[in-house]
C-alpha cells in the first residue's frame, strides 16, 4: 500500500513528509487537525471538515494558508495517488517553526487508511468506561488527546472499546466520538461541551424523520433508564454500545432503533454524491 502527503506546497510519499523540531505543535502542543473520509474514491462531506478546521484554527488564532477549493483539490489528488482501500484525509495545521509572535503555520495533509472496527462491535455492541473529564476548548479539534492516550491501558484492562466522558452537568462525548441514547423512540444526545461531529450532524438529520430528538444535557445517572446507546464518528459510523461500566444498556444487545439508524446511515453513505 502506498500513501502520499502534502506539506506546505509539496506532495510527497507519506514517509518523506517532515516538519522542523522547533514546530510549536511539537514543543507546546499548539495545533489543530481534522479527519475526513472518502467513499468509492470520493470525498464525503469534506466541506464540513474544512469548515471545522477553519473554526478550530480561528479559535487558536492560526491562519489556514489555502482556500477551500485548493484544500479539496489536494485532498482528492492524495486519494487518487495513494493506493488505499478506503482513503481518509488528515488535515493538520501546526503552530509552525516560529516564535509565539510570528506564527507561520504548517499545513499538512495525509492520506491514510480509514480505521475499521471488528464486526462484533456492530452485531453485539461495544463496552464503554465512564470517566469524569472535560476536554479543554471542546469545540476545537486540537491535537491534544493526552487523557485518552494516557488511559489506553486502563481501558484495555476493562475490555472497553473507549471512554465515555462526563462533567458535572452531563455526559459529553467519547474521546473520538459523539454519544447518543434512545429512551423509547426518543433520541437524546448531549449538546454542550462537545466537539460537533460531522457524523453526529448527519445522524441527527437522518433521524428527524423517524424519531423525536432531544439535544440536551444527560446526567450520568440517566444511563440507568435508557434503552439503547451508540457512538458516532467518521470511522465508526453508527456503532452500538451494549454496556457502560459493565452495566448493560437496556437488554445489553443492539436495539431496533439503533439498527434502523445504522442501516439508514449506511444507505446515506452509499448514495452520497
Ligand atoms: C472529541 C471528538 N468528538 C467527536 C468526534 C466525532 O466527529 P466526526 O463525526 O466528525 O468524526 C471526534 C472525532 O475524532 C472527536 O475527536
Amino acid at each position: 500500500m502506498s500513501a502520499y502527503c502534502y506539506v506546505n506546497g509539496e506532495i510527497l510519499p507519506k514517509d518523506k513528509g517532515t516538519v522542523g523540531i522547533t514546530d510549536l505543535a511539537l514543543q507546546r502542543g499548539y495545533g489543530v487537525f481534522d479527519f475526513g473520509r472518502s467513499y468509492n474514491g470520493m470525498l464525503f462531506h469534506f466541506a464540513d471538515n474544512i469548515a471545522r478546521l477553519r473554526q478550530s484554527a480561528a479559535e487558536l488564532h492560526l491562519d489556514v494558508p489555502l482556500g477551500d477549493q485548493e484544500i479539496t483539490a489536494i485532498a482528492q489528488q492524495l486519494i487518487d495517488l495513494s493506493d488505499l482501500t478506503t482513503p481518509a484525509i488528515r488535515l493538520l495545521l501546526t503552530g509552525g517553526c516560529s516564535s509565539l509572535d510570528t506564527r507561520q503555520p504548517n499545513l499538512i495533509m495525509i492520506a491514510e487508511e480509514l480505521p475499521t472496527y471488528p464486526e462484533v462491535y456492530f452485531s453485539q455492541g461495544a463496552a464503554l468506561m465512564s470517566i469524569e473529564y472535560q476536554r479543554e476548548l471542546p469545540q476545537v479539534k486540537s491535537i491534544n488527546y493526552l487523557n485518552s492516550i494516557r488511559l489506553e491501558q486502563k481501558k484495555r484492562q476493562h475490555n472497553a472499546l473507549d471512554l465515555l466522558y462526563y462533567n458535572r452537568q452531563s455526559i459529553t462525548e467519547s474521546p473520538r466520538s459523539n454519544f447518543f441514547a434512545f429512551c423509547g423512540d426518543t433520541l437524546i444526545t448531549p449538546a454542550e461541551d462537545i466537539l460537533y461531529g460531522i457524523t453526529r450532524k448527519i445522524v441527527l438529520q437522518l433521524a428527524t424523520a423517524e424519531f423525536h430528538i432531544e439535544e440536551r444535557d444527560m446526567p450520568l445517572e440517566e444511563l440507568a433508564s435508557i434503552d439503547e446507546a451508540f457512538l458516532t464518528s467518521t470511522s465508526k459510523n453508527v456503532l452500538p454500545v451494549s454496556t457502560i461500566d459493565n452495566k448493560p444498556i437496556g437488554t445489553g444487545s443492539v436495539g431496533k432503533n439503533t439498527q434502523k439508524l445504522m442501516a439508514v446511515f449506511q444507505e446515506y453513505l452509499e448514495n452520497y454524491s
